[in-house]
């Protein structure tokens, strides 16, 4: 508790703060109700594996009804490949998909690796659950709630193993290997991605969208659902699709107009495929593009989906709840280095006499049909709204920042305080994702790094001047009068309150990945007095625990060992998405607002996150 009012203090007022603090006095008094939750979350303890998991699952991804693409689903961006010929692109397909089914033998065969924890408390043995649900596995729609299918570990050998190719909305089950006849060759299943390509443009009409319904709001879905589940044939093609290992979106370019907007002055793209640059990459993989592109041409409830466009643009589409973004990052990356390290000899017509892959037909009644209109509006509105930027720094990464002898996660948010701050004079509620995988289940807690330390630091380096809420075109003339002022302080001070801040928010950190963070606990204890009590303790209906949930700028450190990246969009409406990835020259930013929030921009948070980054260089050079 007193955590939690340390992390209030910079986010409400002082009168807020003092409501919260008698409701926590009240709460936590020996005869108050916190003991006795307290004491029913460590029963919980005793009895489960993880007596939080389901708390969390539920909150973060179960219980929510908006729709998952931009809102749940992240998108990451790989390298771009040079396609030359169709054969390029199913034999490039051919190879993600041969590797995924390598990977499957792995984690079959129980040889995944244990990893551990590599620093803090380092070799601390690290859960690998989320691994094992990777492949195979997809979300279900509830009109209430959500649900996982999860693959049975018990089953894993007897089981054909297959994948789900959609191409122009047509979908296709391509088996890659089956107990009659063995593992498909590379250059089988080539043959198999080179059908469904020839195939699916020179059917008669393009198919009803049905993919297309997996990005509506989830009740709304979760009805759909029930309604295409009345014929046995659409039975059957769900059932193949949850248990698909993968799902293969075999794409369109999309056109320019998804390109970065805004802030012109940085080089924001380092990738190209034809016009396109990096933040119409990360949009097509987010969202697919809308019904005029491909958000018909995907599955959003699939976990892995593997997303490769024609013009050699590629990357995933992820659905979260099953793990975070590190699993995932790892195993395409792994497979991913694999296709480098061993370049392919032959791209040339596989040819094979297998039997082609079945078309997935799907029986659409009326009722359903008039669905796709409305599917296809609600999702191109959504699109319209996000504004996306995919921004790289340049100028310096962790090499400068380890140099200065600070932990460049805390450095880089601490340059997202400083950037917030100096776009509108305060800080707000602020989540980072902190990996609990030292526990059996953990999945994350929240760290958060608005601190009074931090909102000290950011002040005396905007001189207590306040919000910078300059239209762009009064930008120049605003940093002018900046750097005038900004001799106000020393620069011996400045450091000082860095200092400071640098402490505090390490602090939060560490304490978060060994376990000791703040949201998990308050979960429980808001979970449990409804249980205990049938309702909901005045301590989480309290004005300060509104704010503090209310994530307006929601980040995430998804570090890559290729040049790639993922993103994904705000998660309140007036917030912002930051995901980054640090490497040693360059941090590699994406930023994600709403268009239909007028004080917030993608391109303006990321030129106030170049100007921050530059001067915390300035401010800690020699
Ligand atoms: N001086 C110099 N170097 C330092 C330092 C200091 N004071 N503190 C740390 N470093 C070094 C570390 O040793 C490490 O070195 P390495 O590159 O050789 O491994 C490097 O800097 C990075 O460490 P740091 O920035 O402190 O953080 P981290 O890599 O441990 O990451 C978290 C911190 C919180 C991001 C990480 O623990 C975590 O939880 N990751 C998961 C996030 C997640 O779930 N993302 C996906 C969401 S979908």
């Amino acid at each position: 508790m007193a955590d939690y009012i340390r992390a209030l203090e910079p986010i409400t007022t002082p009168a807020q703060l003092e409501r919260t603090k008698e409701l926590i006095r009240q709460f936590t008094a020996p005869q108050g109700l916190g003991p006795r939750l307290h004491q029913y979350l460590l029963d919980k303890r005793e009895a489960e594996d993880n007596w939080a998991y389901y708390y969390w699952l539920n909150e973060m991804y179960m219980n929510i009804r908006i729709p998952l693409p931009i809102n749940s689903n992240p998108g990451m961006v790989f390298p771009p490949r040079r396609f030359k010929t169709v054969h390029d692109v199913a034999h490039f397909a051919a190879r993600l998909l041969d590797g995924i089914l390598s990977h499957r033998e792995m984690l079959d065969s129980g040889e995944l690796p244990l990893e551990r924890a590599a620093s803090r408390e380092k070799n601390q043995p690290l859960c690998m659950a989320q691994y094992y649900r990777l492949l195979g596995s997809c979300r279900r729609p509830g009109v209430e709630q959500d649900s996982q299918f999860l693959p049975s570990r018990e089953r894993v050998n007897d089981e054909d193993r297959h994948v789900v190719v959609i191409c122009r909305n047509q979908m296709y089950c391509v088996v890659l290997q089956a107990n009659d006849r063995g593992k498909l060759s590379e250059s089988e299943i080539a043959s198999q991605i080179l059908y469904v390509l020839s195939d699916a443009p020179c059917l008669p009409a393009k198919p009803a969208p049905v993919g297309l319904l997996t990005a509506e709001p989830r009740s709304r879905w979760a009805r759909d659902r029930e309604m295409l589940q009345q014929d046995e044939r659409n039975q059957r093609n769900l059932e193949l699709i949850e248990t698909a290992q993968v799902v293969l979106c075999l794409d369109e370019p999309l056109a320019g107009n998804f390109n970065a907007r805004g802030f012109t002055g940085a080089t924001p793209t380092v990738h190209r495929a034809g016009d396109r640059d990096e933040t119409n990459m990360a949009h097509e993989m987010i969202h697919g593009g809308g019904s005029e592109y491909n958000s018909g041409n995907r599955w959003f409830d699939k976990t892995m989906q593997l997303i490769i466009c024609t013009d050699g643009t590629w990357g995933l589409c992820y659905e979260h709840s099953c793990s975070e973004g590190i699993a995932v990052v790892q195993l395409l990356e792994k497979i991913y280095k694999n296709i480098e390290d061993h370049p392919a000899e032959d791209n040339g017509l596989p040819q094979h006499h297998l039997p082609p892959p079945e078309r997935l037909e799907w029986h659409v009644n009326q009722p359903l049909q008039l669905r796709f209109g409305q599917a296809s509006q609600s999702v191109d509105k959504c699109i319209d709204d996000l504004d996306f930027y995919v921004y790289r720094y340049q100028s310096y990464g962790k090499t400068f920042i380890k140099s200065c002898q600070v932990s460049p996660d805390v450095y880089i948010q601490l340059a997202l305080q400083l950037a917030h701050y100096k776009l509108y004079g305060h800080l707000v509620a602020t989540y980072e994702s902190a990996s609990t995988r030292r526990f059996l289940h953990g999945r994350v807690d929240c760290i958060r790094a608005a601190s009074t330390e931090a909102l000290e630091w950011a002040k005396a380096m905007c001189q207590g001047e306040g919000a910078n809420v300059a239209l762009e075109s009064d930008r120049e003339e605003e940093e002018e009068s900046r750097k005038v002022k900004f001799s106000i302080y020393s620069k011996d001070h400045l450091r000082e309150l860095f200092r400071c801040a640098v402490a505090r928010q390490t602090e939060v950190m560490v304490k978060n990945i060994l376990g000791n963070g703040i949201d998990i606990p308050l979960l429980g204890l808001r979970e449990a007095s409804i249980e205990v009590t049938g309702e909901m303790h005045e301590l989480f209906k309290d004005e300060s625990y509104n704010i503090s949930q209310c994530f307006l700028l929601s980040t995430s450190q998804v570090a890559c060992s290729t040049d790639s990246f993922m993103g994904y969009g705000p998660v309140t409406p007036r917030g912002y998405g930051c995901s980054y990835n640090p490497q040693p020259e360059q941090i590699v930013f994406c930023v994600s607002a709403f268009y239909s929030c007028e004080d917030t921009s993608a391109s303006r948070y990321a030129k106030s996150l170049q100007d921050s980054l530059d001067i915390m260089r300035d401010l800690l050079q020699n």
